[in-house]
């Protein structure tokens, strides 16, 4: 994983704020690096959700090499359409994907809500590349959607 990934992921990690054991669901997690980051790193139990069918068989392939199949499962899912029990998760994050989503706001409702999570805390984080990274965790008001003033 190259630094500035692994950076990001550790963000997200400490943003999430989820005691060692809670379940988090990655939302469109590609080939499962930073899902596999936060169960090494922090023992969070992650499952992942990615439309890509090769993605998943990589990041399962990668979870098995590195004996994380007890703590990552990664399955192909929209995450626009949920099929997990209400209330499964205690977090939910989506990093570089919710960009691809039709109707993003759509998506953050059914994390938020439906199928996802019962109300939640959003916090922000800024890639590098200027997009906006939303981390959802359990038992927190749901706040205002709107990005923190520009730096300087
Ligand atoms: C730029 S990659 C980011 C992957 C990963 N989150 C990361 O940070 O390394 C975007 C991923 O989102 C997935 N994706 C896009 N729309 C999706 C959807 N509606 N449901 C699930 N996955 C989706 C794509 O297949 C792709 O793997």
């Amino acid at each position: 994983m190259a630094a500035a990934q692994t950076l990001m992921a550790d963000r997200l990690g400490q943003a999430l704020e989820l005691p060692r054991g809670a379940l988090v669901l990655d939302a469109g997690c590609g080939q499962g690096a930073v899902a596999l980051r936060l169960a090494e790193t922090l023992g969070l139990h992650v499952e992942g959700v990615d439309l890509q069918p090769d993605n998943i068989r990589s990041a399962t392939r990668k979870a098995a090499r590195r004996q994380a199949l007890d703590r990552t499962r990664f399955q192909v899912m929209d995450y626009a359409r949920l099929r997990f029990p209400d209330e499964r998760f205690d977090g939910v994050y989506t990093l570089e994907s919710l960009v691809h989503a039709p109707d993003s706001q759509a998506a953050l409702r059914q994390f938020r809500g439906r199928r996802g999570l019962a109300a939640s805390r959003r916090a922000w984080l800024r890639a590098s590349a200027g997009l906006w990274l939303p981390a959802v965790r359990r038992r927190r008001p749901w706040p205002v959607v709107a990005p923190p003033p520009a730096a300087g």
